[in-house]
């Protein structure tokens, strides 16, 4: 964190959003008009569920990599009532919130939480055989965070998970689609300013939790789609020249100078399966809404992965 503020490109690494107050109002984005990834991946959710279910076994256990609300979750555990559920997440107490009321929908599911960085290979507290049988695995990644990633690093991660849940497990993976740029950028730039509100939370946040003096009104929000690299990028801007510090050091910005603090990578439908195939997953289906918006890929570690 403080070696990203010291960069001469400031930057803060993404998953520093998901506090208390950041989970909350990522969830307040998935209700704006103009953000239309959430309620696209639900629909497909809703539409392709039983389709995974019958491919990859009613009892599988399904292992979600960011589970936050776990309100997604939902639509694909009732097409698998005898399913076990493992919600990784990185903020515990939300986790902990996410889980009770999961629990008081499907009183019988068997929930296992994890509370950790799912960028690194996760140990699952659980043994992977269950009587005499393998149970099926089924990785779950909604939400387009994969786009989080720059290319390489999501190949890093698609390979860690694999070695998390095996050889021969399932993965069902929602990727957001290139587009329209003006529609992505209202889309990370909404009317109503709850993404604006998200991403300063990031300040107030470095200001609680480091004992940071960032002057958080003297910034910003912006939303930009970088052509070369496919992606949205937001930023933190600094209205004018200022100073603050963070666990005692000091930094300086200038009047326009900004925090780089997400990247949104887009892909095109050919450009995913490769880079699925570069993680060790090979393609078994892909869905998408009447719009072409949105992807959904389930998709199997039956590559020969070399070392
Ligand atoms: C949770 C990473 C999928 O990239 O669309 C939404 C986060 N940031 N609006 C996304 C986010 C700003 C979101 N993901």
């Amino acid at each position: 964190m403080l070696q990203g503020l010291s960069q001469p490109q400031k930057a803060v690494p993404a998953r520093w959003f998901y506090d208390m107050r950041g989970s909350q109002l990522f969830e307040a984005i998935t209700q704006v008009p103009e953000y239309y990834p959430t309620r696209t991946e639900a629909a497909l959710l809703q539409a392709h569920s039983a389709a995974v279910a019958e491919r990859v076994g009613a009892e599988a256990t399904v292992v979600e990599f960011g589970s936050g609300s776990s309100i997604k979750t939902r639509t694909l555990l009732r097409a698998m009532p005898r399913a076990t559920y493992v919600p990784i997440d990185i903020c515990g107490e939300f986790l902990d919130e996410a889980c009770a009321a999961l629990q008081g929908l499907f009183p019988a599911l068997r929930i296992v939480p994890v509370e950790a960085n799912f960028m690194n290979p996760v140990n699952l507290p659980l043994p992977p055989v269950h009587g005499d049988e393998a149970r099926p695995m089924l990785g779950f990644f909604p939400g387009s965070t994969i786009g989080n990633l720059t290319p390489v690093a999501a190949v890093d991660l698609l390979r860690s998970m694999r070695e998390t849940l095996g050889e021969g497990a399932h993965l069902l993976i929602g990727m957001d689609r290139a587009k329209d740029p003006a529609r992505l950028v209202a889309a990370y730039d909404d009317a109503s300013g709850v993404t604006a509100l998200f991403n300063l939370n990031l300040l107030q946040r470095i200001n609680r939790e480091l004992g940071g003096s960032i002057p958080v009104g003297e910034f910003r929000h912006l939303a930009r789609w970088n052509p070369e690299a496919g992606r949205i990028e937001m930023h933190l801007e600094a209205r004018r020249a200022i100073r603050f510090e963070v666990d005692g050091r000091p930094f300086r910005m200038e009047g326009g100078e900004t925090i780089h603090t997400e990247n949104c990578h887009k892909y095109l439908p050919g450009e995913m399966r490769v880079l699925l195939a570069a993680g060790g997953w090979r393609e078994t289906e892909h869905w998408t809404d009447p719009q072409g918006d949105f992807s959904l890929i389930l998709a199997r570690a039956d590559i020969e992965q070399e070392a």
